[in-house]
């Protein structure tokens, strides 16, 4: 894609090439371009991607124009003109203006620097007051964007990307991550359990994501609609539910759902937050099955459209396991998860996908133990979905100090 048919760009969160897969998972590899390392470009407007659903993106803005450098004076010449013709498409009213550099050679004091001229600029040739909000840090993050009202009708949060190529992307941040919504969505839920490990609901979503395939323009959810009002979609397995993150996840997004666990105690954790889910965040309760049933030997009912689950992980480790113990755990989580794909086979129709996050383990810094099954996927009658963007090996999720990270493996039934 040329960097000309870039609509749009996403801000990808933590783990960039998470948030790459999913948007090429979503709307396809030819939709997508790597902007640079932390930003995504869509060949989409602003306002057609689903933000709402992205795990893996922070903030989406509207590309206003491409400039053929990065040299910050020329840069600082060209913003004055492109804010006054901005302003005056802007309802009345004080402007709030914020500037968040990514990826450009400059310090958070020029930025600064660069919002005041910017504030004089408007208050000469368009008579409109403007509030600046302070850059700390050269990108402003989330909370600020939100804080300083930079996304409402009057608002500008204006992006400014070095891209791969050498040119600066100018783009007006239009939705940014509902960091409360999330925040409710993790720990507001009435049954947790620490020792099945915590689902960040970003990731769930994220996995949900890279089991569905790219999304024809027709079924894209409208995001004037409430959550309650999306059409029943398809119907999403999670053979791992645990306490039901990722059920929670996909309801909101309008699938029916599907769940199970091999305890009991999970699938009553699981209704009580599917429950919990329905009355907060919906009007009409969305359907789901709950059954308790072993994994590697249930029968589950059909259909199964997508299978997306965090499966099981094995033991938490807090610090590095003896040789032993790792090989023993690697095993004992390969053993079930061969067979849980064993089974399953027969219940998918050929070219369901899967996506799995699975434990690899971290054994040194940056380097992990994978699970052998990872290698033997074909024999078990299963393909590895590739993608343009990002390599398979990159689809890994874990903080620096953790020793179980998830491995998303993303698979196609044969
Ligand atoms: C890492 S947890 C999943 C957590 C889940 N994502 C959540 O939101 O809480 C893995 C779950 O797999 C379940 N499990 C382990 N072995 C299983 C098997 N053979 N069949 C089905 N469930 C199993 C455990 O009881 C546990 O709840």
């Amino acid at each position: 894609m040329s960097a000309n048919s870039v609509q749009s760009v996403c801000i990808l969160g933590r783990q960039p090439a998470l948030g790459l897969a999913e948007l090429e998972s979503l709307y396809g590899a030819d939709a997508v371009s790597v902007v640079n390392p932390r930003v995504a470009g869509l060949n989409l407007h602003a306002s057609e991607v689903d933000f709402g659903r992205l795990g893996g993106s922070t903030r989406v803005a509207h590309v206003m124009t491409t400039l053929p450098t990065t040299d910050w004076k020329a840069l600082e010449r060209k913003l004055p003109e492109l804010i006054t013709e901005l302003a005056l498409t802007l309802p009345d009213g004080k402007i709030q203006l914020g500037l968040s550099a990514f990826g450009l050679k400059i310090s958070p004091a020029k930025l600064n620097a660069a919002g005041l001229t910017l504030k004089k600029t408007l208050r000469t040739r368009t008579d409109r007051s403007v509030r600046i909000t302070p850059n700390p840090e050269v990108e402003l993050n989330t909370a600020q964007v939100l804080h300083n009202h930079l996304t409402s009708p009057t608002g500008i949060e204006l992006l400014l990307i070095a891209s791969n190529n050498g040119d600066t992307v100018v783009a007006r941040t239009t939705q940014t991550q509902d960091i409360d919504s999330y925040t409710l969505r993790d720990r507001g839920r009435p049954k947790r359990d620490a020792r099945v490990g915590m689902l960040p609901p970003k990731l769930a979503q994220i996995i949900i994501n890279l089991a569905g395939t790219h999304l024809p323009p027709s079924t894209k959810t409208d995001r004037s609609l409430p959550y309650n009002q999306h059409p029943p979609q398809a119907q999403l397995l999670d053979p791992f539910c645990g306490t039901g993150v990722l059920l929670q996840e996909a309801i909101l997004l309008g699938y029916a759902v599907q769940g199970t666990d091999i305890e009991p105690r999970m699938i009553d954790y699981t209704r009580t937050n599917l429950d919990w889910a329905n009355t907060t965040f919906r009007n009409a309760p969305a359907p789901y099955t709950l059954e308790q049933g072993d994994a590697t030997t249930h029968q589950w009912k059909q259909p199964v459209d997508l299978v997306a689950c965090e499966t099981y992980l094995g033991r938490p480790f807090t610090a590095k396991p003896s040789s032993e113990v790792l090989a023993q755990t690697v095993s004992e989580v390969n053993l079930i998860l061969k067979k849980f794909l064993q089974n399953i086979h027969g219940q998918l129709v050929s070219g369901t996908r899967l996506c799995l996050a699975v434990p690899a383990w971290q054994t040194a810094p940056g380097q992990f133990k994978h699970l052998p099954l990872i290698d033997q996927v074909g024999e078990l009658r299963y393909n590895r979905v590739s993608l343009e963007h990002v390599q398979a090996s990159q689809l890994l999720y874990y903080r620096e100090d953790q020793i179980v990270a998830r491995e998303l493996l993303v698979l196609t039934r044969k």
